[in-house]
């Protein structure tokens, strides 16, 4: 037994070396068959000794069954994004720059704003000279995964940034990823972020694979990892080329860090994949430098980072090598400041393609956007064959026809778009595109009016034309279905694009709400293919829906905001909302979002009575005079109307050292309060909140929750030390649960900080400003969950 245990040990480091040695370095030591013979031997030898199978032998990597969904996790540290600070991206965008003008806009805009995120570095940190650590951005599927005692035990995906997915049976197939780190003494807990992708060779050979066996060829890489890593059952994420490489270190508990780029080697040391290119720069001019001459070179296309890496990426990052410094620098909404990314001015070539039809797309809100159907084209690492025009005056603004040569390329590296024609099959007499003519003047979609509205408030006329037939054309229902549907709102899987189209279609559904009618019989049988060629939707497919619409009743009021798609209300507004109301009803009454309307009103009166503007100053006396005191009135009201505002918490006192009420910060902008106001007056608004009452649905509120536990609603948490009932990312889970926020860095905003066992500098930097400190009983305490200890006298006496 000792043999064999000792056999199979060796085999599997073999093969876990080999793996790494082929998907790491692209630099394997052995055969394909030699590997196989080995890989076949472990596999006899544990059939033979099942007791002896280790969850980290490489047999193990495709041990999951295919699951119904996966489970939420809820991340131990929140995954943010990244800022990204892009320079102009040419003067004129008719002309893609030249080598020599994308070399000189990057000099005069791209570096300075580097030189920029120095300043402010230096300025929140203290100090003149900071080493950064630069590398490229990957453009993959950011994942997260945890490694307990040096164990592979969850992988997550990215998800909202709180929550992700559970995939850790995909992950465990991704042969770059160990199942265990190289480490004789692993830390509890090290989750590493990274990237999962395709190599870009890769990636071209499963396309050619996916055409020559007649299937439908995927956009681009990301696409086909995100779709990959998407499937149940990991056999079928097996076979896809996916790698993954490492870039940073998520939650952790016996084992720190002192600097990124000591981050970056330690995980390479580990045995995780990481970037083959980095770079540690001394100050902002090596990092100047290097960006021009290494990474982002314009006057030499070899020597740019971006013909050497076996992937795409899609920005540089930029940071902070000092992790010390990391939580001195404010983060921004959500991405934190010790960071940034910048995505380079396009270098590759724009393809070049005929333009064989323009046809025309309607959108949720009615808008008509025409699509160029082009001639497949290879472009900045995918294949395209439809790109977005913009709307009717782009198109005569770059004289495009159909019939011409075109030019494609991606925006923001994204999105394909004609940028302008190279041949025309036209003379420059021929007639400008017409929209209006072009669809007939009717919506391509249900054959309604179409119109270009006018700006509220303007005699402008908007660019765009829209279908007037918001309640009845059949585009906008399928769009207003799938917006409903989305993940960030209700997040009901399967109900995008062809489900929602075909439920419109078939005279299911009508409106978003029409979906909790539906029921698994009537769901299973939707037709999804054609009278001659039916598909059924299906019982188990229709289950789910109906489960994931039952669960939807009562999700956060947030997410039922943003599902109704109320005009000029996002993610964060409505989240800003939730926080201020208990129900849609109540958001339709609101006070604070009617005071909030009126106290721009009355801020613009004032200002456009004022006798100090330069077009009142040359006014006659009197006539100022007048004016002065129906200013200080209008004033007057506005300050008691920001006085409310602010006592109620839905504004913030503004910045200015003398500010008055009247500037109060409003948590949600006039813009949005009254396209907020007008929808909930609407008929459209009116018969929401009557089907909501009718069905019974009632969102969760927030609020109401938050207030069971006043003691954390709304204040701000940072964490310093360690816990020993629970780690530090459960204890931030509580308090978010709680309605409380928690932060990296101590600030004057900061409420409390909890202080653990061997707390850092954050304690010196609460005592510095004077921020309460609870100990890890008193924490307890106040979560409620303290059997038998006996909270200490606080404090500070206002705590409790
Ligand atoms: S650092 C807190 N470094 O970009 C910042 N992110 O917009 C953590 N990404 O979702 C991210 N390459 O998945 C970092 N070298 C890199 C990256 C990288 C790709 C992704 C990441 C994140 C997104 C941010």
């Amino acid at each position: 037994m000792p043999d064999i245990s000792a056999r199979l040990a060796r085999l599997r480091r073999e093969l876990e070396e080999h793996n790494r040695r082929y998907y790491d370095e692209a630099a394997p030591t052995v055969s394909d068959a030699e590997y196989d013979a080995l890989f076949r031997e472990l596999q006899t030898l544990e059939a033979a000794h099942p007791e002896l199978i280790t969850p980290d032998s490489p047999t193990q990597r495709v041990g999951g069954t295919p699951s119904d969904r996966f489970e939420r996790v809820t991340h131990l540290e929140p995954m943010l994004s990244l800022e990204k600070i892009n320079g102009a991206d040419h003067p004129d965008e008719k002309e893609e720059p030249d080598r020599e003008m994308r070399s000189r806009l990057q000099d005069e805009n791209t570096l300075p704003l580097l030189r920029t995120f120095d300043a402010t570095v230096r300025k929140y940190v203290g100090g003149n000279r900071f080493e950064y650590v630069m590398e490229p951005k990957v453009d993959g599927v950011s994942i997260g995964v945890h490694y307990r005692h040096g164990l592979l035990a969850l992988g997550v995906t990215r998800g909202d940034g709180q929550t992700g997915d559970d995939i850790t049976a995909n992950l465990r197939t991704i042969r770059s990823i160990p199942l265990s780190l190289n480490l004789k003494n692993p830390p509890a807990l090290l989750e590493v972020r990274g990237e999962a992708y395709i190599a870009t060779n890769d990636f071209e050979k499963l396309n050619a694979r996916m055409e020559a066996a007649g299937e439908k060829p995927f956009p681009n890489a990301r696409n086909a990892t995100a779709g990959a890593l998407k499937q149940l059952d990991p056999k079928l994420v097996a076979r896809r080329p996916i790698r993954a490489v490492f870039y940073a270190v998520g939650a952790c508990e016996g084992i720190e860090f002192g600097t990124h780029a000591e981050t970056l080697k330690s995980l390479a040391d580990f045995g995780l994949p990481t970037q083959q290119k980095w770079w540690l720069c001394q100050d902002i001019e090596e990092v100047l430098e290097r960006y021009r001459d290494e990474v982002v070179c314009h006057y030499d296309e070899d020597h740019d980072l971006r013909r050497k890496l076996p992937y795409e990426i899609d920005g540089i990052v930029i940071k902070v090598n000092r992790i010390a410094d990391w939580r001195r620098i404010p983060m921004k909404a959500r991405a934190p400041g010790y960071a940034i990314v910048h995505k380079p001015i396009p270098w590759i070539t724009p393809a070049e393609t005929v333009l064989k039809a323009i046809t025309v797309q309607v959108g949720r809100t009615g808008v008509l956007t025409p699509v160029a159907e082009l001639e497949p084209v290879f472009v900045q690492g995918s294949t395209v064959s439809r790109a977005t025009l913009h709307n009717e005056d782009e198109i005569r603004r770059k004289r495009i026809h159909i019939g011409d040569t075109v030019v494609v390329r991606k925006a923001g590296m994204v999105i394909p778009e004609v940028v302008g024609v190279v041949k025309s099959n036209q003379s420059s007499a021929v007639e400008e595109f017409d929209l209006f003519v072009h669809v007939g003047g009717k919506c391509p979609a249900c054959g309604g009016t179409i119109a270009k509205e006018k700006f509220s408030g303007s005699e402008k006329e908007e660019v765009a034309w829209r279908c007037q037939n918001i309640a009845g054309c059949p585009a906008q229902k399928t769009r207003r279905i799938e917006y409903f549907a989305q993940r960030k709102a209700l997040d009901i899987e399967s109900l995008g694009g062809i489900v929602a189209e075909k439920l419109v279609e078939r005279g299911l559904v009508d409106e978003p709400l029409g979906l909790f009618d539906l029921d698994i019989e009537r769901l299973g049988k939707l037709n999804l293919g054609t009278g001659d060629e039916p598909r059924m939707f299906g019982e188990k497919n229709a289950a789910k829906v109906i489960e994931a619409l039952k669960r939807a009743r009562t999700l956060p009021l947030n997410r039922w905001i943003l599902a109704l798609a109320i005009p000029e209300i996002g993610e964060e507004t409505a989240r800003d909302l939730a926080r201020f109301h208990d129900s849609m009803e109540q958001i339709a009454q609101s006070v604070a979002v009617r005071d909030v309307v009126e106290l721009d009103r009355l801020n613009r009166e004032a200002l456009r009575v004022s006798p100090d503007t330069d077009a009142n100053k040359s006014k006659p006396k009197e006539e100022r005079d007048a004016m002065r005191i129906q200013c200080k009135e209008l004033r007057r009201e506005a300050d008691s109307l920001g006085a409310r505002l602010l006592a109620s918490g839905f504004a913030k006192s503004g910045a200015g050292v003398k500010s008055h009420p009247r500037d109060a910060v409003v948590t949600v902008g006039p813009v949005a309060a009254k396209a907020t106001l007008a929808w909930f007056e609407s008929d459209v608004g009116r018969k929401v909140l009557s089907t909501l009452g009718t069905l019974g649905i009632a969102p969760q509120s927030q609020r109401e929750k938050a207030a069971k536990d006043s003691s954390f609603a709304g204040k701000t948490f940072v964490l310093t030390g360690s816990l020993s009932s629970m780690t530090r990312g459960k204890a931030s889970e509580e308090i978010r649960a709680r309605g409380g926020d928690v932060t990296g860095a101590v600030t004057k905003k900061t409420d409390y900080v909890i202080a653990g066992e061997n707390p850092g500098s954050k304690l010196d930097d609460a005592n510095a400003l004077g921020v309460p400190l609870l100990d890890e009983q008193q924490f307890l305490a106040l979560l409620g969950g303290n059997a038998g200890h006996e909270p200490r006298a606080p404090a500070q006496p206002d705590l409790f």
